[in-house]
């Protein structure tokens, strides 16, 4: 019985992948994960794919060991790791608080890290491994600092370990979208006024997002730009960081 194991899985792109995963009937089981039970017993009522729920804190220690020992006893055959689960606060290290850039180390970085090193073992040939990475990871981001420097790590973590995983037949595609609106992300990153972001301009739909990478991951490709804007920015990374930097400056006004 092939499994998908999806981390933040109670909204934005985490469902989304829940949702297209089991239209496609790509898997006989989706375990999916994120600390809000009843909007994952909503996505197991909504799918015809059963959905096993995971209620679980993915910087908490104790719960990744409760989860690692459930992987150690059913030894599930996983056909998709999808880390969907992410935050990010825009605003100055002034106007952050310690806890909040702290705990974006910890999910964005750590927990990937944790997840993925934990299922990894349950993985075999022609499984995906899907880490959502962010447009962030390409520069320095004043304003989105540690949300960006901690998709900078995920994006450089993905992509030696797909290269680590050569000849095991597992792949490991970075996702690197730009804003999407139609999630929860923005509302949770807040806005303060001096760092204001104004109109979250040339945004995508989680819809398209999901469906492009899922075939950028089929077809093993290390990075996914979903959109023109994500690839646009890819590209831009050839000029220096301090002249995109001065772009951003500029970028966030409109
Ligand atoms: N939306 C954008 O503009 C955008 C752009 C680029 C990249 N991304 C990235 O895309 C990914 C998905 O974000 P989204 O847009 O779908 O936002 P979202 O709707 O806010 O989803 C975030 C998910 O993460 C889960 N989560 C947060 N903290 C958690 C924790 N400690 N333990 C377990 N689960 C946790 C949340 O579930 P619970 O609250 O129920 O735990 C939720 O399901 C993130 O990594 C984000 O950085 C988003």
């Amino acid at each position: 019985m092939s499994v998908a194991i999806i981390t933040g899985a109670s909204s934005g792109l985490g469902a989304e992948y829940a949702r297209q995963l089991s239209t496609k009937k790509r898997v006989d089981e989706i375990w999916a994960i994120a600390r809000r039970v009843d909007r994952l017993e909503a996505l197991q009522k909504e799918l015809s794919t059963p959905v096993r729920i995971f209620q679980m804190d993915l910087t908490e220690e104790a719960d990744m060991d409760r989860f690692r020992e459930t992987l150690e006893k059913e030894k599930p055959d996983v056909a998709y790791l999808i880390h969907a689960a992410g935050f990010g606060k825009i605003g100055t290290y002034k106007q952050i608080d310690r806890k909040s850039s702290m705990n974006m180390v910890r999910l964005n970085c750590e927990a990937a890290v944790d997840i993925t090193e934990s299922v990894i073992p349950y993985m075999r040939r022609k499984s995906r491994i899907i880490e959502i990475a962010s447009t962030a990871a390409f520069q320095p981001f004043q304003g989105l600092n540690v949300y960006a420097a901690s998709k900078a790590f995920l994006l450089r973590y993905s992509r030696a370990l797909g290269v680590e995983l050569f000849g095991t037949g597992i792949t490991v595609t970075a996702v690197c979208p730009y804003w999407i609106k139609d999630t929860e992300f923005i509302p949770v990153a807040g806005e303060t006024k001096s760092t204001a972001i104004k109109h979250f301009s040339f945004a995508s739909k989680k819809k398209n997002v999901v469906a492009v990478s899922l075939f950028f991951s089929e077809k093993g490709f290390p990075v996914c730009t979903p959109s023109i804007i994500s690839s646009i920015h890819r590209v831009s990374t050839i000029l220096p960081d301090s002249v995109l930097q001065l772009i951003w400056s500029g970028l966030r006004r409109l």
